[in-house]
């Protein structure tokens, strides 16, 4: 694996809340000389999230936000960010709305990864919701994040057959293994055109 040396690349914050898997193959792309983007911190609002781990095995700076009072909150994330000089967020698995005024604030990029073919099945419960239809194939998208939920301009997608017999949990899995692939495509095609 080519490590890069030095950085001009663009700094980024990954915001999870759970498992963190995406966030592990963005960082594990981070550190491909070819990768444009550096993982400067990772936010959570979720103490127990056990994508946190990463911040130690990869030496990452993590921080944790309590929601409670999302105004409140936002602007110490957003102090945070600018603090660090960060370009890009990469949401991966982030359950909290961001405010229209966050964004508009935020003076960067923001990408989301939704488990689906959006606009298709947007919100939660997605891998439910698409069985219940019987749709053939569904998949993964990556979008900017505007105010609207799971609503801003697509970048990537991938998609996925539906077997005979799956379940929600393994219509995830397959999925969530296109996520890993999907996500450091996007950023490749934002940045290194
Ligand atoms: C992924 O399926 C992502 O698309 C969705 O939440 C899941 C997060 O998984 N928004 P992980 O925390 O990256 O493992």
């Amino acid at each position: 694996m080519a490590l890069s040396i030095g950085s001009n690349k663009v700094k980024t914050a990954v915001f999870i809340s759970g498992k963190g898997s995406n966030l592990n193959s963005l960082i594990k792309f981070s550190k491909l000389k070819k990768s444009p983007i550096s993982i400067d911190i990772i936010i959570s609002d979720n103490s127990k999230s056990k994508g946190l781990n990463y911040s130690k095995i990869f030496n990452i700076k993590k921080r944790i936000f309590n929601f409670k009072e999302k105004k409140v909150v936002e602007r110490k994330i957003l102090f945070e960010l600018k603090k660090r000089k960060i370009d890009l967020i990469c949401l991966a698995g982030f359950m909290k709305i961001l405010s229209k005024s966050f964004i508009k604030n935020f003076n960067g990029t923001i990408l989301n990864i939704h488990p689906s073919l959006l606009p298709k099945f947007k919100g939660l419960n997605t891998h439910e919701r698409v069985l219940k239809k019987k749709e053939k194939y569904s998949g993964c998208s990556v979008h900017f994040v505007s105010a609207k939920l799971d609503s801003g301009k697509i970048i990537l997608q991938k998609r996925v057959k539906i077997s005979k017999n799956e379940t929600t949990n393994t219509l995830a899995k397959k999925i969530l293994i296109e996520e890993h692939k999907l996500y450091p495509k996007a950023i490749m095609k934002i940045f290194s055109p």
